[in-house]
């Protein structure tokens, strides 16, 4: 009854539920909570541009209510897994405002990041780095074409993807080459990269360079800043440029 008024956007018959004290974050036999069951209802990925503004408003009413933003019963249940799965991004910006735990997994042990990676939403990852996700987090993930079930993490889902701009923007983002064995002569080379011998060797090279203390101070900064790095930034007394540059413009813009 209360998910069905949820999933209709029946904002009226919400509202009054939640005045009555019905609990925001019931969830049903599938695990979805209302907010996740309207989410994947009412979004069509890939037009998420079009997400229907009477959703965001039942979510700032949930929200309102008290909901658990990172409600982690089972990845079904969870608001900014199931935006990033139905390819959100102005969800998954609204949920990451309100300071959820963008590292969260469950038991495929997938994170929001390699769930976006995995289906090339550039949008989506763009705001996940931009809230310090973890990069190095390895999940259950499945290969399109070759059947099979890998256990990769961001940089590798895309390695072996040939998702080489990915590949890039995970570098500079500051992923930590070491975790790639095959580039220091141990374990198979991905054929993605036997078939480009460029990008393996610029793997090559940028896995045995230092980075630059510009990069490192950029990446210590941001991680020291925390939860919601992006907000704080905003308020640092410093020159504009520099506050660019923590937040990472200097990066995105090129991608
Ligand atoms: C996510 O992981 C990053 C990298 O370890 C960390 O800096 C950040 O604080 C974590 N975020 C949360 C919400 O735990
Ligand atoms: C990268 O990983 C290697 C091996 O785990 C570690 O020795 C090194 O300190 C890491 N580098 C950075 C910058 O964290």
């Amino acid at each position: 009854m209360r998910k069905m008024a949820a999933v209709n956007l029946n904002l009226p018959v919400v509202e009054m539920l939640l005045a009555a004290g019905a609990d925001p974050d019931i969830v049903d036999g599938a695990g979805q909570s209302p907010m996740t069951s309207a989410i994947s209802t009412k979004v069509r990925p890939k037009f998420s541009s079009c997400v229907p503004p009477d959703l965001i408003t039942l979510i700032v009413m949930l929200i309102q209510a008290g909901s658990n933003l990172d409600l982690g019963i089972c990845e079904f249940s969870n608001p900014l897994i199931t935006a990033v799965t139905h390819q959100a991004e102005c969800l998954v910006a609204l949920f990451l405002s309100h300071g959820v735990n963008v590292n969260i997994t469950f038991a495929s042990r997938v994170t929001a990041i390699l769930l976006a990676t995995t289906k090339d939403d550039l949008s989506c990852i763009k705001q996940l780095l931009y809230y310090n996700t973890k990069l190095d987090v390895k999940g259950n993930v499945y290969r399109k074409r070759r059947h099979g079930k890998y256990f990769f993490d961001s940089m590798e889902f895309a390695v072996n993807n040939g998702k080489f701009d990915l590949v890039k923007l995970f570098y500079e983002v500051g992923y930590n080459l070491s975790n790639l064995e095959y580039l220091f002569g141990k374990g198979n080379i991905p054929k993605a990269l036997l078939d480009n011998p460029e990008m393996h060797e610029w793997l090559k090279v940028s896995s045995g360079s230092p980075r630059s203390l510009l990069d490192i101070s950029i990446k210590n900064i941001r991680e020291f800043l925390g939860l919601m790095p992006c907000e704080k930034v905003k308020k640092l007394p410093i020159p504009t440029k520099l506050k660019d540059m923590l937040l990472l413009k200097h990066i995105f813009d090129i991608f």
